[in-house]
């Protein structure tokens, strides 16, 4: 699986260019060779899967999952797409770039088809994710080479999806069905599990009800889902069987979860981290990615109690301003959102906040934007994503007339990101000569490194043997580089502090 991240925490929405071209026409020609064989018995060596994954964590997961499916269905995943019998590319809408990034992609794909038709191979084309949930049809329209798209909430149904694009020509599937699908998906195989490190995600929630006026979720993901408690330590425990040792809990609103307890109470995120950190192997739980309204009593507690419970939050708050806060339909004022701050810090006084901003809401003034400039230095985030705020079709912002000109969007965000730096190069160059555990995931740059990641997920290169990939380590920081930490083994971590997450869940 390939994976394109959708969101940088300095450059997006710098270089956005509109609509691009798919260089595809509803009468192009499609490249077509041969009718799709979706029969799992009929090839003598097995079909080739390659899935690219567009935006968040929840795709990545997603993506994982269709590949465990597939896998069931003969399928082995490859790295290339052009060796591909099916690609899937799992798509992102949040913004327009990213949306706008699949048509591009899939104009790649039509040469791909056409050279694989060449050679007599007929290689199928699907679009998953969040763009197939909100365009359907459409997709088909405009790059006649998609054979079958299919929604968030429909992966289960894959397979049947595939006979019926071999049958009728093409698929589409964007229901919301009344099954859960996670009930139907199979389960990674050991090797899957360990091909995919010793860091992994799980989905423990889905959707939003919050309606914030910018964003498409609530609409592309659903309505707010938890998944039943058993079904979720089950999963944990057999990644941690196969060698996962952090787990990350995601959702489009993670600490809104309220899963149905094997008990048949109704369980908190807090209670069941506490729960998830029981489970033997597990050395390290994180999630993403939290609202500020739903910061409850138990996930403080959690903090402060669960050691294996990383601390490191991700709390967008998208603007300063009490003004745009409410325009945006966030439900709390940026007062509400220092105070859920406080609450987290009194509980693990040494928590970095990470977060996501909009710049240029509609109606947005100088002063407003100040007051975003002012609440990035109150709390001194360790590092943050920032957007220009992208109109969404069918979200309230969108048909909104005080629409903000491009151009002052596009200094906000240069003056936004100045601001978030300054305190990230201050937080990571507060880690030198610091202690920390550090867990190893793979080889490093050099010959003799290993790579990890701190509590705060910034990498960290470090002199290491491949036997200790998967073990918490302490390591001294020796020197803090642009892009990562470098340091040395040392006997036991004293304290962490500093920070960069790579990645957010798109949501909350
Ligand atoms: N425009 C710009 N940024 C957006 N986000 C969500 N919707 C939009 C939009 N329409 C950002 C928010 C959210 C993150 C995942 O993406 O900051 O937290
Ligand atoms: Fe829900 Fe987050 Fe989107 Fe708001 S920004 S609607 S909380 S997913």
């Amino acid at each position: 699986m390939t994976v394109e991240r959708i969101g940088d925490r300095r450059q997006d929405g710098m270089s956005e260019t509109g609509m691009s071209d798919t260089g595809m026409s509803r009468d192009a020609p499609s490249g077509r060779a041969a009718p799709i064989d979706a029969s799992p018995t009929r090839m003598s060596s097995p079909r080739k899967l390659h899935v690219k994954s567009y935006g968040c964590q929840m795709n990545v997961y997603d993506s994982h999952r269709m590949a465990d499916l597939l896998a069931t269905e003969g399928f082995v995943e490859t790295g290339s797409p052009e060796e591909a019998d099916l690609i899937i590319l799992n798509t992102c809408h949040i913004r327009e770039k990213a949306a706008e990034k699949v048509y591009s992609e899939l104009g790649r794909m039509r040469k791909l088809c056409q050279a694989a038709a060449r050679d007599g191979r007929r290689v199928t084309v699907a679009v998953a994710g969040c763009v197939a949930q909100a365009e359907g049809e459409e997709i088909i329209r405009r790059a006649p080479v998609v054979d079958l798209v299919v929604g968030p909430q429909s992966y289960h149904r894959l397979p049947a999806l595939l006979a019926r694009a071999t049958r009728d020509g093409r698929a589409v599937d964007t229901e919301f069905p009344a099954e859960d699908k996670f009930d139907f998906l199979a389960p990674p195989s050991r090797e899957a599990i360990r091909g995919r490190g010793v860091a992994s995600f799980i989905t423990v929630q889905e959707g939003c009800d919050k309606f914030c006026t910018f964003c498409v979720v609530p609409y592309t993901r659903g309505a707010e889902v938890s998944r039943p408690v058993d079904r979720i330590l089950g999963e944990v425990e057999r990644l941690a069987a196969s060698g996962v040792r952090e787990v990350t809990l995601i959702g489009q609103n993670v600490n809104a979860y309220h899963g149905q307890g094997p008990d048949g109470t109704m369980w908190t995120l807090g209670r069941l981290l506490r729960r998830s950190a029981e489970i033997p192997g597990i050395a390290r739980l994180r999630y993403t990615t939290s609202h500020p309204r739903d910061i409850d009593a138990s996930l403080v507690a959690a903090h402060r109690d669960v050691a294996a419970l990383m601390p490191l939050l991700h709390l967008p708050v998208q603007s300063g301003s009490d003004r745009i806060l409410a325009a945006m339909n966030r439900r709390h004022t940026a007062a509400d959102y220092l105070a859920a701050v406080g609450r987290m810090r009194a509980a693990r006084p040494d928590l970095a906040l990470s977060s996501d901003f909009i710049v240029g809401f509609p109606g947005e003034t100088e002063e407003d934007f100040r007051e975003t400039l002012r609440i990035v230095d109150e709390v001194g985030f360790c590092s943050a994503f920032s957007f220009k705020y992208s109109p969404r079709p069918g979200t309230p912002a969108a048909i909104r007339a005080d629409q903000v000109p491009e151009i002052v969007k596009t200094e906000r965000l240069r003056r936004l990101q100045a601001a978030i730096e300054h305190h990230q190069k201050a937080f990571n160059a507060g880690c030198l000569g610091a202690t920390f555990d550090v867990l190893l995931e793979k080889p490093g740059r050099h010959p003799g490194q290993l790579v990890g990641r701190s509590p705060y997920l910034q990498p960290v290169q470090v002199m290491a043997p491949p036997s200790l990939i998967g073990e918490v380590v302490a390591v001294t920081v020796t020197r803090v580089g642009p892009n990562s930490l470098h340091g040395t083994r040392a006997a036991s971590a004293d304290h962490a502090r500093s920070a960069e997450p790579v990645s957010t869940a798109a949501g909350a």
